[in-house]
């Protein structure tokens, strides 16, 4: 596995680039395919890691993601316990729900998910650009923190005490935020940027988070919300007899059953 992927040489050729930032699909093969209709100019796709687990799809969204020529992804935990083993059930994800998902990928879609990187990192403009799922323990550990749901830009600066890059761009937490330092005249201008999950619509019902970043003379941001069905997911997971299905459909989903 690699720890870090540089794509700055991606951006040589022209003078502004629009890339696609998703991230938790969470095994949400629709969630993926309405936001790559959103995205469908960007020069590339970038997920922020979480491809797999909780929906009942993984299978079919590492299917898709490997036929995208201009597709980048990082490492999630979810991939990270495909690869190395689940032994603490969380709410979001029981032992058997977890073999549900690891049974479910093929052994081609295995080896993908063992090389993808636990960062990206490319520069734009003299600007340091760090794609990652969220912050981890260590930096050379898998592990990540424990996501801290109300932060403020100083807890992530503490959070990401290993990364310095002038934007962070991460998933993990599915709410999205956005936060900065514009006003502290004595730093360097830094951002913190989720885009919230493209395949968990909690808070919302059938909602789709996902963002454009544009590369040009600056470099901007653009966070998008769309309202799409999800109820062929919730009968994927019915129909599939997901292991943990209830709990998934009515707090990741937000369907009554
Ligand atoms: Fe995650």
């Amino acid at each position: 596995m690699k720890t870090v992927l540089n794509i700055t040489n991606n951006f040589k050729n022209k003078d502004s680039y629009v890339l696609g930032i998703i991230t938790d699909i969470h095994g949400n093969d629709k969630a993926l395919d309405e936001a790559l209709k959103y995205l469908k100019d960007c020069d590339y796709i970038i997920s922020l890691g979480d491809l797999i687990g909780i929906g009942p799809n993984s299978n079919e969204v590492l299917n898709r993601v490997r036929t995208l020529d201009n597709f980048y992804t990082v490492l999630g935990n979810h991939e990270r316990y495909l690869l190395f083993g689940f032994n603490n059930p969380l709410s979001c994800l029981t032992l058997d729900q977890q073999k549900f998902t690891e049974d479910s990928i093929s052994e081609e879609n295995k080896e993908y998910v063992k090389n993808i990187p636990l960062e990206i990192h490319f520069e734009w403009n003299n600007k340091t650009i760090c794609i990652l799922h969220y912050a981890r323990r260590k930096y050379k550990e898998m592990r990540f923190k424990l996501i801290d749901h109300n932060p403020s830009y100083e807890r992530l600066v503490e959070l990401f005490e290993f990364h310095d890059q002038d934007y962070i761009i991460y998933g993990h937490e599915h709410v999205g935020s956005f936060f900065d330092n514009e006003n502290d005249l004595n730093n360097k201008h830094r951002y913190f940027i989720n885009p919230g999950s493209t395949g968990c619509p909690c808070p919302v019902k059938d909602e789709l988070r996902f963002g454009k970043l544009y590369l040009d003379e600056s470099i901007r941001f653009e966070f998008i919300n769309k309202q799409y069905d999800s109820s062929d997911v919730v009968k994927a997971m019915i129909d599939k007899n997901m292991p943990n299905k209830e709990k998934i459909i009515k707090d990741f989903y937000k369907y009554s059953l």
